[in-house]
């Protein structure tokens, strides 16, 4: 029999899966590490920390499964999208990585929009407006504000692939992690050169691009010793954590969707073609299925949101008592009637992306009254979420993209609470899958296709992919979320200038 490993280097913590070549998940581990915010809306990790848990994950899946070395073939690789890992020629860090959700760079935005040509004239060459998340705006950020940091630099990477040069002394990507770089010329899958010359940088700082399930190398021999893996363990390209999570939830081809709530939201499609939404509102990037695309809308703050929530109103008093305070939070959520009696709660805790690319942004509870305690706001929370990723459910549909169904995924949706509230705050029903590893599990397949043991990334989730649950919207909450998303969305159009004065107060010294 033979093994794969799926590791997935996320913003909280690192995890590896492992997985048979029949896709049953044999041992799993994680180990978490701390993000940085050195300013308010500035986030960093130090790429050490994820290269200390992967390993540290990768040995103690080996240690559980008690597999020999050879029996692990092939490991495929995500991770958090658009961090910047600025490498010197000694191939040493030089900073700490910037992250996706980080939101310093909106003057770097309006860089690269005008060094382009114009808004129009970016998304021809790399299918998506500059956002504040991405990577090229990060790159141009270190060049405006650190110019020693960036005369140094040598190599750009993504954080799944610092890992991987870690691990085979590679410089490689693969497609769908490139397209959030806003490098990439997505449509024709390869380095845009026109707009790396329009922004006056040096393609050779960037890793070779691959498909997800292409093989980019194998373990160095040194590294393979120390994991308790063979030095012919091959390593694929794999996949941002959107484009892997999707794969390991079986969206491979057009009409299912996948909505996920971790740290982010996303909502996710499968494209044949290369489409995009004129008003730049979802990205597009090429999926990790061969020569296919994707679109996705992103809440920046989704679970994100109910984890701040809890740690700031729940998590001292839950540790007294020795109870979740995620159980405590859904237990009082769910007493509350749909529409959380008047409270709407914008999710905007980190700016946002879909369907407002606004890094000013910020978070809100409205319409709060004597009457509404701490289970009013925590249902207020799960259904602002909701109701953000209704609004790139909208978008997918109207650009025309088929919706025949919604796969859930993500630590959020194990909560049935938040389960229905998506099914009744989208009027469509949601389903929920076999595999619950999400993004570990799509490279952990990803591998074995590399590897051979299916001929391709369909073949593979049609094999080990299914739809275990299916929760149908509930008439009268329906009647209700209706009445409020309206509302929900008017609230931000109503604040966004107050949004900019709040930010620029934030920023008074
Ligand atoms: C996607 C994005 C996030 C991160 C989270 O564009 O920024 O979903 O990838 O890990």
């Amino acid at each position: 029999m033979a093994y794969y490993l799926g590791i997935d280097i996320g913003t909280s913590g690192t995890k590896s899966l492992l997985i048979d070549e029949s896709g049953a998940a044999i041992a799993e581990a994680t180990a978490t590490y701390p993000l940085a915010t050195p300013k308010p809306l500035w986030t960093e990790q130090d790429p050490e920390d994820w290269w200390l848990a992967t390993k540290s994950t990768i040995k103690a899946v080996m240690k559980k499964s008690k597999l020999k070395p050879s029996e692990v073939r092939a490991i495929g690789l995500s991770g958090q999208m658009h961090g910047s890992v600025f490498l010197n020629a000694k191939g040493k860090v030089i900073r700490p990585a910037l992250l996706w959700n980080d939101q310093r760079t909106s003057s770097e935005c309006d860089e690269i929009t005008k060094r382009a040509g114009g808004r129009e004239a970016l998304i021809r060459m790399v299918a998506n407006p500059a956002l504040t998340g991405f990577t090229a705006p990060k790159l141009l950020w270190l060049r405006n504000n650190e110019p020693k940091n960036y005369e140094a630099l040598k190599v750009l990477l993504l954080p799944k692939d610092d890992v991987r040069r870690r691990l085979t002394g590679e410089l490689a990507t693969d497609v769908s992690d490139a397209s959030g770089m806003l490098l990439l010329d997505v449509c024709r899958r390869r380095w845009s050169t026109e707009l790396l010359a329009k922004l006056q940088i040096d393609p050779s700082i960037l890793a070779r691009v691959y498909e997800s399930e292409e093989v980019t190398g194998h373990l160095r021999p040194e590294v393979a010793k120390e994991l308790g893996l063979s030095p012919e363990c091959k390593v694929v390209a794999g996949a941002g954590d959107c484009a892997a999570g999707a794969v390991g939830n079986g969206i491979v081809k057009q009409g299912i969707l996948t909505a996920s709530l971790g740290t982010s939201g996303v909502v996710f499609c499968h494209s044949d073609t290369p489409q995009y939404d004129a008003a730049g509102r979802l990205h597009t990037f090429c999926h990790a299925v061969h020569g296919k695309w994707h679109m996705m809308g992103v809440t920046l703050s989704a679970a994100g949101s109910l984890q701040w929530f809890a740690t700031q109103v729940c998590i001292e008093l839950a540790k007294k008592k020795g109870i979740d305070p995620y159980a405590v939070l859904n237990q009082e959520a769910s007493a509350i009637p749909p529409g959380s009696e008047g409270l709407f709660y914008l999710p905007y805790l980190a700016g946002e992306r879909t369907p407002h690319a606004d890094p000013n942004a910020r978070g809100c509870f409205i319409g709060l009254t004597n009457k509404h305690g701490r289970g009013h706001m925590a249902r207020a929370v799960l259904e602002g979420v909701a109701y953000s990723l209704r609004e790139s459910l909208a978008i997918i549909g109207e650009l025309g993209v088929p919706v025949k169904e919604i796969r859930l995924s993500g630590g959020g949706a194990k909560s049935t609470l938040w389960k229905q509230i998506l099914a009744d705050v989208f009027s469509k029903s949601v389903c929920t899958i076999n595999a619950e590893q999400g993004p570990a599990y799509g490279v952990a397949l990803l591998a074995a296709v590399g590897d051979g043991a299916y001929k391709s990334i369909e073949e593979a989730c049609k094999a080990t992919i299914s739809v275990v649950d299916k929760l149908a919207p509930s008439k009268g909450s329906q009647k209700a979320y209706n009445r409020a998303f309206p509302v929900y969305q008017q609230l931000y159009r109503s604040l966004k200038d107050r949004f900019v004065d709040i930010s620029e107060i934030m920023q008074m010294p």
